[in-house]
This record gives C-alpha cells, structure tokens and sequence, in this order.
C-alpha cells in the first residue's frame, strides 16, 4: 500500500518538474534586472527589527523558479545571503545567468523534499510553491526542518474563495485532455483555442514594469490553468497545515483581492501602511463595531469571506521567545 502510494507521489513529483521545465516561472527566458517582488516584505521586517539590512541572516528560497524573487531581495540586501533551490533544471539555468557576479546568492538544482538539511537558516521563504505538492503536510513539516530555532517561514498560498472560477477551468481542460493533459502540445493547443488566460496583475503587480513576452504570457496561463497538480486553501486550511507541521505559531499578514495585494491588520487601533480598510469595504459602522470586536481567527474570517482573496501570505515559526515583529505579532494565531 505504502510502496504504491509513495510511487504515486513520486510520480507526481516528477511530471511537476517536467512541467517547470516546459513552463520555467516566472519568466520564460533570462531577462536583466528583472523587478519581481521579493523585497518588500523584507524591507519592512527590516525597518521593524534591526535596520542591518538582514546582515549575515541566511534566507533560503524553496521553489524559486527562475530566481528573479531571490535575486531581488540578494540586490537589495547585499548583507545577507540568499539560496535558491529548485529542481527544474531549466529554471536554474536561468537563475544562474541573470544572477551574473553577484556573491550573496547561490542556486542549488535539487528536489527540496529531498534535500539533506545541513544548514539551518533565519527565513525560509517559498512563494506559489505549497500548493503544488503532492503532500503539501510533508513539504512545510521540510521547511521547518530548514529553519533556525527563531526562524521564520514565510509562504504564498492560493486561496480556495477566489481561486474558485480559475481552478474550475483548469479542470475543464483536464477533463477534456484526459491524458493529454500531460502532453505540451495538445494542451496548449486547447488553451489557446479556449482563449482562458490569466492577467498580468492577478496578484497584484508583483512583476514590476517588465512587459511580458508572448512566452512569458504563455508561461502564466500553462501555471494557471495547465499545472499537473494544484490545491488551494481558505484560512482554516492554512492554520491547520501550520499547527499539523508543528509550528508554534503562524500570522496571515497579507492577501491579494482585485488584482492588488494589501497588508492584512488585526489590530484595528494600530495603523500598518498598505492595509486592508475593513471599515472602508464593509460600508457599513454597524459591521465595523461588529468586526472590531471579534478574536482574530473570526476577524480573518470575516476578511475572506467579504474580499474572496485570490492569494495570501502566511508566516509560521517554532520556538520563539519575545516579540515578533508587528505585522506578524498584530495577526498571531498561536498554536502552543
Ligand atoms: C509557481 S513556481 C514559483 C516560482 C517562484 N517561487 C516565484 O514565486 O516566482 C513553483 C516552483 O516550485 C518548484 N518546485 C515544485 N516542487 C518542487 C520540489 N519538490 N523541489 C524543488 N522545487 C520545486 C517548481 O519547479 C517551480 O519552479
């Protein structure tokens, strides 16, 4: 039984490297100084811990595609060293040339699940990445391993309510392909045709100004709508995967809804920039008084349900004694 089933996620794992080696992502091509957002975050976390611009933190990129996240944030902290892993040898192939002389970041070609953890680092970061594991449980119980005692996870995860429409469509595709699915050719062929595409901006505008090739485009719409293999996850989801993996706690701190990504805040007397403005979207100070009186699993309740996110970034860590920073400690879900 076991053999059987390890066999099939092995499987699974291979036709998803294939696909990444078809469709690199984000980019289907090695471009220079790309502008994809992976800085942000850090640059924040920055401002709220040290100011040392992360210097000799170790920050580890699961999945990193093409490397254009990673290089962004080795860029823009040139103090701290970024690794990138992933196993389409396409992709770092790619990573590898844009990343040009640049010392702060390294690209390592290998399976992550399978990965001996030698080195243990401040944050593991892993964008788009979980939701295309054959055991999403095992791949975040793996990063875990990956961090320091104080380390921080930091993941983007699609979300079930705004994905709904999306998801459907790509098993429309699947079921018509059948085993076609699997095949480049075929499969495009009937995503072009069915004309289903993804916009540039449905995360909000995290690729900066670069405009899009035919391919890049392409590239977007097979991950959107031709992936092997995909999942999503509402809230609840999230904070089960987070407690199952054993992690102490975990803090949703960001989504994206209407093509923009917003900071996410519970904590309505203390103001974040970029925040979400419930008072603003539920139109209604009856609601409001209402939300601002809930606990904070109910108050992000509340938030997927109104917005309907298409996205969202969680953080998780074990161990951590003292303050974290504000926009993971405004939204702590703790789980010890
Ligand atoms: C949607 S792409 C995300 C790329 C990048 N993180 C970003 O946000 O632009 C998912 C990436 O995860 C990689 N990946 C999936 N499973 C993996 C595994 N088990 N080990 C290493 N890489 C994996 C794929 O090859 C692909 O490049």
């Amino acid at each position: 039984m076991t053999c059987c089933h390890e066999r099939k996620e092995l499987h699974k794992n291979y036709m998803m490297k294939e696909f990444y080696n078809n469709f690199t992502y984000p980019f289907s091509d090695a471009i220079e100084n790309s502008e994809v957002n992976g800085e942000t975050i850090f640059l924040f976390l920055d401002a709220e811990m040290n100011n040392d611009g992360f210097a000799g933190k170790k920050i580890l990129d699961v999945g990193c595609g093409t490397g254009n996240r990673s290089i962004d944030i080795a860029r823009k902290f040139p103090l701290a060293n970024i690794v990138g892993i992933d196993f389409s040898e396409k992709s770092i192939e790619l990573a590898n040339i844009q990343k040009g002389s640049m010392s702060n970041i390294e690209f390592i070609c290998s399976d992550f699940l399978t990965y001996p953890v030698e080195e243990q680092y401040d944050f593991v970061i892993s964008m788009g990445v979980v939701h295309h594991l054959p055991d999403p449980l095992y791949g975040v119980q793996k990063m875990r391993s990956f961090l320091k005692d104080d380390g921080v996870c930091i993941l983007w995860l699609y979300h079930t309510y705004g994905e709904y429409d999306r998801l459907l469509k790509r098993q429309l595709l699947s079921t018509l392909l059948g085993e076609k699915f699997q095949d480049k050719l075929a499969s495009v062929a009937l995503l072009k045709e069915m004309d289903f595409h993804i916009s540039s901006n449905r995360y909000g505008n995290g690729y900066g100004n670069y405009e899009l090739s035919d391919e890049d485009a392409l590239t977007r719409d097979a991950d959107a709508f031709l992936n092997p293999l995909v999942t999503s996850f509402d809230f609840v989801a999230a904070f089960r995967l987070m407690q199952e993996a054993r992690m102490d706690w975990c803090s949703i701190f960001q989504i994206c809804y209407e093509e923009k990504g917003s900071f996410i805040n519970l904590d309505t007397d203390n103001i974040l920039p970029w925040e979400i403005d419930m008072d603003m979207l539920l139109k209604s100070p009856r609601a409001f008084s209402y939300y601002k009186d809930l606990d904070n699993r109910s108050k992000l309740h509340a938030i997927e349900a109104l917005v309907k996110p298409t996205g969202f970034t969680v953080a998780a860590g074990k161990n951590r004694n003292g303050e974290l920073p504000l926009l993971f400690e405004q939204n702590k879900i703790d789980f010890i």
